[in-house]
């Protein structure tokens, strides 16, 4: 394969080997080597092959094949890994998403933990990745952190990494997305930026969201990814939930993302850790 697909067959692995391996070190050594290469080896084909098809249901694109055949070492640039302190959950610090048409390569801004606030239970962890080499994005310099990251998930591809600490089941995600949404309906109208008629259009995206989680469990640490595709002047941007399906609306897609930055956020160390990325990168 060529150096480019090596290279992203490598990063995209990384990624799946921070969740799928239980051992404490991340480089195995010695005979269990070959074990974990094959096990990383079909968690990779499983992954590409679910991207693939969210992707070809969501914009028509078709998914090249990648073959693994030779195990390629790790490079230490590209095995960077940041943790969250409150679950020792780690997130590559970037994220390449495979798709015949490129997707970009994803820059991890900040992790956090979700707790359950009356009972102080951590929930989750959750990166914010970001599409920060999109050539189109033009960060106002004099604006504050808040309104960067604003800026941001209104003008570029993003993706949310949400691993759950404990086992847990997709419908208890769901409950929490589909309130944090209904929240953003309501905050949207008091802001004057939904119309009745906006609000009737994305009624319809809402329920095909809720529809999409199965009602099975969701096992600790396995990572659940939710992409919001940069906006476009050709068609709506969508949300595509790993693994389970994608919805076209420019208002879902934004405002899901949104909702973990308004006030404190739903995860106030992501947002906390977001903001310290602006201001010291941005
Ligand atoms: C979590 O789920 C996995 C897979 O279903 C199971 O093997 C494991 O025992 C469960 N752990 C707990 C603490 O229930």
């Amino acid at each position: 394969m060529s150096w480019l697909q090596a290279r992203l067959a490598r990063n995209f692995v990384q990624g799946c080997r921070v969740f799928s391996s239980s051992a404490p070190a991340r480089w195995p050594t010695g005979a269990n080597v070959l074990a974990k290469t094959l096990t990383r080896r079909r968690t990779f084909a499983s992954s590409v092959a679910f991207w693939g098809t969210a992707f070809a249901l969501a914009t028509g694109f078709t998914v090249s094949t990648i073959h693994l055949d030779a195990e390629v070492p790790p490079s230490p640039a590209e095995d960077e890994t940041r943790v969250d302190p409150a679950t020792s959950i780690a997130f590559p610090t970037t994220l390449k998403i495979q798709s015949k048409t490129p997707l970009p390569t994803f820059t991890l801004m900040g992790v956090g933990v979700r707790t359950v606030s009356f009972l102080g239970i951590k929930v989750y962890s959750v990166g914010f990745y970001a599409d920060l080499s999109n050539p189109n994005l033009a960060i106002p310099k004099d604006a504050t952190a808040e309104e960067k990251i604003e800026y941001i998930v209104k003008s570029s591809a993003c993706v949310l990494r949400i691993v759950p600490t404990r086992n847990t089941s997709y419908g208890h995600l769901r409950d929490g997305f589909m309130r944090a949404l209904q929240a953003r309906q309501v905050l949207s109208k008091q802001r004057g930026e939904l119309t009745p008629e906006e609000e009737l259009a994305i009624q319809s995206p809402l329920r095909k969201l809720k529809s999409m989680f199965p009602n099975t469990p969701l096992t600790k640490h396995s990572p659940l990814d939710i992409l919001a595709t940069a906006p476009s002047p050709k068609q709506p941007r969508t949300l595509i939930v790993r693994d389970l399906g994608s919805v076209q609306s420019d208002w879902l897609a934004r405002e899901f993302i949104l909702a973990y930055f308004e006030g404190k956020g739903l995860s106030p160390p992501l947002k906390q850790s977001v903001i310290e990325y602006v201001e010291t990168h941005l």
